[in-house]
């Protein structure tokens, strides 16, 4: 084993290479984007009128988004297309939207706002940044529980919903999680279908971001559907399905899209409606012309998008295993199938050291702490490492840089100066 020493020679040799590497953004490459170009010039002046009668330039086309793209789109949540709500360019947005609707009208079977019932959310932990400070701007009182290799925590989850009223629902994304890359398994699926809640309105938004984003070719097992099984439990209106292409076309500048149970699209559209005159049909369209013609569809498209990111996930499990070794000493990481993040835990409560430490040594990692509502990890041991962005050659190196830098901080811990 190397010396605290020895390792710290090494980091100062990488600190005179005046490195410059992220592994922080959870973002396509250029080469992945590059897959989607043709989308740009697509559509004709002779395509402005749907195959299903709707002009693209003009208003009329309704809430609930072209039919062209419903169809699809559910082919990537596995409902069916009248439960699909195409929207515009985030599923961030559907899910803001969604929420605040609850919290000022209440959902479909609420007996009043959420905003005066103290509302609380359950949420996965590690899980998405974005959800924790989104439901904490809102003002929901967060309930963290874990998520496992076979997604949150049901026992935990099953308590908390039963017993207490103001828990509104459960926020998490069942596939291939963030950070975590774990899956609902069939059991979850059927717990959270059929649980007994104490609020009549419990709801489960489930955040499907990587719903088709599998890193292997090999046959896929597709998870449960939660709309479904929910359907089949006697609570089809329980379930909020959300999923974007921005990791499938462009980011930001893709589609996103939400799945419920044809009431509860009444429902919600009916409100949006109040916002909107309708969704950004000429986006849509262009989506479901460039996807269509793609050879293979979505599927191949996942396909080539996963030939892409492979090598720089198998980077990042080779660095580790060799440098940190397979014994849990410095730390544990995932092997995800899919997904685009690792999530490593260090053995010592070391999290904000290794960040810092890679920061000086010009490797910028996402926050510690990010993995956690609040920002506040209690055991200071989960990194979020997002390698699909840099180039597979820079996602190496910065792993050598973190490898190192996990070393040196647990020895550091174990050893204060
Ligand atoms: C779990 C999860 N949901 C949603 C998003 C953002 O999706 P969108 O661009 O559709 O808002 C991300 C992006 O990293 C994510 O990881």
């Amino acid at each position: 084993m190397d010396s605290l020493q020895a390792l710290r020679e090494k980091y100062q040799a990488i600190q005179a290479m005046n490195l410059n590497l992220n592994m922080q953004r959870g973002q396509p490459s250029d080469a992945d984007f590059d897959l989607s170009n043709p989308m740009l010039t697509v559509l004709t002046e002779e395509e402005l009128v749907t195959p299903s009668g709707v002009a693209l330039r003009n208003y009329p086309g309704g809430q609930t988004g072209l039919l062209e793209a419903r169809e699809l789109f559910a082919t990537v949540l596995g409902v069916r297309p009248s439960e699909m709500i195409v929207g515009n360019n985030a599923s961030l947005k559907l899910m803001s939207n969604t929420l605040m609707w609850a919290l000022l009208r209440g959902l479909k079977h609420s007996d009043g706002p959420w905003v005066n019932q103290s509302p609380k959310m359950i949420v996965t932990v590690p899980g998405y940044d974005r959800h924790f400070s989104l439901l904490d701007a809102l003002g929901f009182e967060l309930i963290s529980v874990a998520i496992t290799p076979d997604g949150p925590d049901m026992d935990a989850v099953e308590k908390l919903a039963a017993s207490d009223a103001s828990v509104k629902g459960i926020m998490f994304v069942p596939t291939y999680s963030n950070p975590t890359g774990d899956t609902v398994s069939d059991e979850t699926v059927k717990r959270l279908a059929r649980m007994k809640t104490a609020a009549p309105d419990f709801t489960i938004f489930a955040d499907d971001a990587y719903r088709v984003h599998h890193l292997d070719d090999e046959e896929q097992h597709d998870p449960l559907n939660l709309l479904r099984a929910a359907e089949e439990a006697g609570n089809p209106d329980r379930v909020y399905l959300f999923g974007s292409t921005s990791k499938i076309t462009f980011a930001g500048a893709g589609i996103g899209f939400m799945a419920c149970s044809e009431a509860n699209v009444a429902y919600i559209t009916k409100l949006t409606g109040f916002q909107s005159i309708g969704p950004n049909k000429i986006e849509q369209y262009r989506h479901v012309k460039f996807i269509s013609q793609y050879p293979g569809g979505v599927e191949g498209l996942m396909s080539d998008h996963a030939t892409l990111l492979r090598p720089k996930f198998d980077a990042v499990q080779e660095v580790l295993g060799r440098e940190l070794g397979e014994d849990g000493r410095y730390a544990t990481w995932t092997n995800p199938k899919g997904g685009y993040f690792v999530s490593l835990d260090t053995s010592c409560p070391v999290a904000d050291r290794v960040v810092e430490l890679a920061k000086g040594a010009g490797v910028a990692l996402t926050p510690a702490g990010a993995t956690y509502p609040h920002k506040n990890d209690p055991n200071n041991s989960n990194i979020r490492l997002s390698p699909s962005r840099p180039p597979v050659e820079e996602v190496a190196q910065a792993m050598e840089v973190v490898a190192l830098c996990v070393k040196i901080a647990t020895l550091e811990y174990d050893a204060p100066a």
